[in-house]
């Protein structure tokens, strides 16, 4: 069945030395994790060749936090998914809030860039998640279905298979104000019925299904114990060496 994934997003943080300090201590701290337990992190572009050197032989995987939807060629300021690889990067994250909100990614481009990264064998953290006013307005399960029909637009069923999906309520994330493991696995759930819609049971069955938003080492495992919860995306409790393990380590 389905493994959890903890991933830390570092987002625009820690400079290629500091990186690779912290690396070096995460791997000497998340050494024994629960078998059915993926540990991920996601360095800034410039840290992740130190990051890799790192990590190398350990049990943490590499992700990146953003990827370019082109081969290669005249995109100034972008990264494909070669030079990624090339680095041994095995995860990217597509459809963070804060590129839709702030860099003002649509729901096509994500579709563009989460179908070519799995073209390229990346696999891919493809986040949603509603703004407060949408939850306050009711309109939480549409926008969600919005985004994941418009995110996984003709993408295959064994595909889904490289692909995990994460909710993080816009509201909770780097707020402090994490989401009650009742209120996620409510959406979590609406996720994975939407899957079910689109592809199948098995395929809605095996999908990880990440919760993102304030997740810290105290929050952590009311949410996991929930049944469609597998998983959390951690910003800034990840940046911490003894929260992000103890998340790692989280009791069911
Ligand atoms: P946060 O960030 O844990 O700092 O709220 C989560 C995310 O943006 O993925």
């Amino acid at each position: 069945m389905r493994k959890y994934l903890i991933a830390g997003n570092w987002k625009m943080n820690l400079v290629p030395s500091e990186a690779k300090k912290f690396a070096k201590q995460l791997v000497e701290s998340i050494k024994n994790v629960d078998k059915d337990v993926d540990v991920m992190i996601a360095p800034p572009f410039t840290a992740l060749d130190a990051v890799a050197q790192e990590i190398k032989g350990s049990i943490i995987k590499l992700g990146a936090q953003n990827v370019n939807d082109n081969e290669k060629g005249a995109f100034t300021g972008e990264v494909s998914a070669d030079m990624l690889l090339d680095l041994g990067v095995e995860y990217v994250i597509i459809g963070h809030s804060e590129r839709r909100t702030i860099y003002k990614e649509t729901d096509e481009l994500i579709n563009k860039k989460i179908s070519f990264s799995l073209k390229k064998g990346l696999k891919v953290v493809f986040c949603v998640g509603e703004l407060l006013s949408e939850r306050e307005s009711g309109k939480t399960n549409d926008v969600v279905k919005t985004q994941v029909v418009g995110g996984l637009k003709n993408i295959s069923a064994d595909d889904m298979k490289s692909i995990v999906i994460a909710y993080e309520p816009v509201w909770a994330i780097g707020t402090g104000k994490v989401a009650t493991p009742e209120q996620a696995e409510e959406v979590h759930a609406f996720i994975r019925n939407t899957i079910k819609d689109l592809y199948s049971k098995e395929v809605s069955d095996n999908i990880t299904i990440q919760y993102g938003g304030s997740v810290t080492d105290t929050s952590v495992d009311g949410l996991m114990s929930k049944e469609n919860i597998d998983g959390a995306l951690v910003g800034g409790a990840s940046l911490k060496v003894d929260s992000f393990t103890r998340i790692a380590k989280f009791q069911k």
